[in-house]
């Protein structure tokens, strides 16, 4: 019952802030039913309704959502197609119900490589949800961990070359402001669906001290019940950051 596992993530009180997932097992979905790969993708979107309303009922407050990596551009041109076509079918058909629940949307990645009614969609999205205050939802879409880092990289050098930054000044925290998730925590639980024990270049930097859960499920088949139980394995963990137990 999700609503028994809703109150013992409330019971546990130490609810993650942020959670990452990344959401994997749309094809595998879909080819088990011998239905075409895009079928599994629009299905998925069910199952980004049912993280958004558990992360809002219980109590987190960033949610980042792995839509589509910088790999998954060598995908086939039908597929990408697919794939863009449903980001913005989503950001037009779920602004509305985003706006009632309090979800304000930033999309994360390289963003210009989309093409220009994505692009549109994104813009659009943005600017409706903007000031939402129960979730910040991030859409990681045409986005990689390396990427990230070597545009990190690019931008900090790119500083110190006009004077503006010293070198021997550059810490963790200099590097973390040039990262796309500027100003955000680093996720405190990250789910993987479809049974896959990998990071497939995610979130590289911020996901140090972030507890992995793998979840069995292709995710279309993900469900609230399922969330509510990555969360509650979760609040089973000690995190000792590199120190001793407290205990
Ligand atoms: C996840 O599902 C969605 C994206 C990567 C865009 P996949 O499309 O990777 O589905 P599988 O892993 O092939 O089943
Ligand atoms: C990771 O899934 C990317 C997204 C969920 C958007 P992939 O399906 O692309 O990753 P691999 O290829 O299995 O590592
Ligand atoms: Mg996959």
């Amino acid at each position: 019952m999700p609503a028994d596992l809703l109150a013992r993530i409330k019971v546990n009180a130490r609810v993650p802030r942020h959670v990452a997932v990344i959401m994997d097992g749309n094809g595998r979905w879909a080819r088990r039913r011998g239905l075409p790969r895009h079928a599994g993708h629009w299905e998925g979107m069910k199952a980004v309704r049912e993280a958004i309303e558990g992360a809002c009922a219980a109590g987190v407050e960033i949610l980042t959502l792995f839509a589509f990596s910088t790999e998954n551009w060598k995908r086939p041109r039908s597929e990408i197609d697919a794939l863009m076509g449903l980001l913005q079918a989503y950001a037009e058909k779920e602004q509305e119900r985003l706006v009632r629940a309090g979800v304000e949307v930033r999309v994360l990645g390289e963003v210009d490589r989309l093409d220009p009614l994505s692009r549109e969609a994104v813009r659009r999205i943005e600017e409706r949800t903007r000031g939402g205050s129960v979730l910040l939802l991030n859409l990681m879409v045409s986005y990689g961990g390396r990427e990230e880092l070597v545009r990190a990289a690019r931008k900090l050098a790119a500083k110190a070359r006009e004077g503006c930054l010293d070198p021997e000044s550059i810490d963790a925290s200099t590097l973390e402001r040039a990262l796309f998730t500027a100003g955000l925590p680093d996720p405190d639980l990250l789910v993987r669906t479809s049974g896959e024990f990998r990071v497939s270049n995610f979130m590289l930097w911020q996901l140090a001290y972030t507890e992995l859960y793998i979840s069995p499920a292709l995710w279309p088949d993900f469900t609230r019940e399922d969330f509510y139980a990555a969360i509650l394995d979760y609040q089973r963990r000690e995190r000792r950051f590199g120190r001793v137990s407290a205990g």
